[in-house]
């Protein structure tokens, strides 16, 4: 067997032998009572893990997190919807882009990337415009941000807004607390805090907003959330075909998940994190972003400019540990990210630091030689 893989990227993550064997079910008919069973379950746990109450449902989706993005954005936005979108990096650029393929109008307040959003810009915004709903991301996985879910959502509270938030890397990794943020769709999916596998998008959805959608034309047929909400609430059962193996796999992440408990489950995520923000002080690796608004599970550091990125990854990569350039502009700034999703611990978190310091003490003496 080849020698094991460690995963210190922000998603997909390594999960654990126990969530890797929920593989192995017998051959199973999604229409049968023991399958339905299994999504009651995974429903009901979900909930938790949103810090749901009976008000909320949720909608688990074959596909990844954009597939639960773009059910909510398609079948939320019916024609003359106005959207106002928050954006400070790649996955709002996403966000943008669902929008923008589903024709939906909207506002764009866009902010540099590692710069948090302005909430005194966004309430003057919803003061003077025509909103139906905002959107943003929580936990802005390309810089590390976490961004202000709750002030936003006591905005869209007090004028009466939809809120959309795209949670998918930050569900069972922050605090993400639905009722108490007002928040009325929050997305996520298997593969990151979670720590499943890739394959299923989570839709949490507030009971009331999916009656609302009754009657409405929707922007797509097969992520209507709607026609997916009336299906699992009068039979127990998905609209289509789902992938029966990853709910197995999600199932049994979210049962573990509970079993650890989600404030322990964050709290140890904050425990790593901790340790690589310390070690990567040391090594003169600076934070892209205010430390005070990092989250949990990613550090985005500025790699000393004597090294590429490219190359020190690729060391690192064939040392048994995989990390994640940054995207676009930040990549050019010679910028990388280390996640410390799923299955990951503090003994991992320190054997992989060490590995870390001697590849960049290793690389930058070679380096400090060739250029003499
Ligand atoms: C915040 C956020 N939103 C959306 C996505 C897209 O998810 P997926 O690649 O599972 O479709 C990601 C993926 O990293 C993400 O971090």
């Amino acid at each position: 067997m080849s020698k094991k893989h460690f995963l210190f990227s922000p998603g997909p993550v390594m999960v654990s032998e126990r969530v890797r064997k929920a593989a192995l079910h017998e051959d199973i008919c999604h229409r049968v009572p023991e399958f339905e069973k299994l999504i009651k379950r995974l429903q009901n746990n979900l909930l938790q893990v949103f810090q749901a109450n009976d008000d909320y449902f949720i909608l688990p989706i074959t596909g990844s997190g954009t597939a639960a993005n773009e059910a909510v954005i398609g079948s939320y936005f019916t024609t003359g919807k106005h959207a106002l979108l928050i954006n400070n990096g790649e996955f709002g650029c996403r966000l943008e882009e669902l929008l923008t393929t589903h024709d939906v109008p909207f506002t764009h307040l866009k902010y540099e990337w590692c710069t948090p959003p302005d909430v005194a810009e966004i309430e003057s915004c919803l003061k003077k415009e025509d909103i139906d709903a905002v959107i943003m991301v929580c936990h802005e996985t390309s810089t590390s941000m976490i961004n202000p879910v709750k002030e936003v959502g006591q905005l869209a509270h007090t004028y009466g807004k939809t809120f959309i938030v795209d949670g998918v890397s930050a569900v069972g990794g922050e605090d993400v607390d639905v009722v108490e943020s007002h928040i009325d769709f929050c997305t996520t999916s298997a593969n990151k805090c979670i720590s499943g596998l890739p394959g299923v998008g989570i839709v949490c959805a507030k009971i009331s907003r999916l009656e609302d959608m009754k009657g409405h034309k929707p922007k797509t047929a097969y992520l209507n959330l709607y026609n997916q909400y009336r299906m699992l609430l009068n039979t127990g059962q998905t609209l289509n075909t789902p992938s029966t193996t990853m709910f197995y796999i999600l199932d049994e992440a979210v049962r573990e998940l509970l079993e650890e408990g989600l404030e322990n489950r964050i709290r140890r995520y904050k425990e790593c994190a901790g340790m690589i923000r310390d070690r990567a002080k040391k090594l003169g690796m600076k934070m892209a972003i205010d430390e005070k608004f990092a989250s949990n599970t990613v550090t985005t550091l500025y790699l000393p400019s004597e090294l590429a990125v490219d190359g020190f990854i690729a060391e690192m990569e064939k040392r048994g540990y995989t990390l994640y350039p940054a995207k676009r502009h930040l990549k050019e700034r010679n910028i990388f990210q280390i996640g410390n999703m799923g299955h990951i611990f503090p003994d991992t978190t320190e054997r992989f630091l060490d590995v870390l310091e001697q590849t960049y003490l290793e690389m930058k003496d070679r380096t400090l030689i060739k250029s003499r």
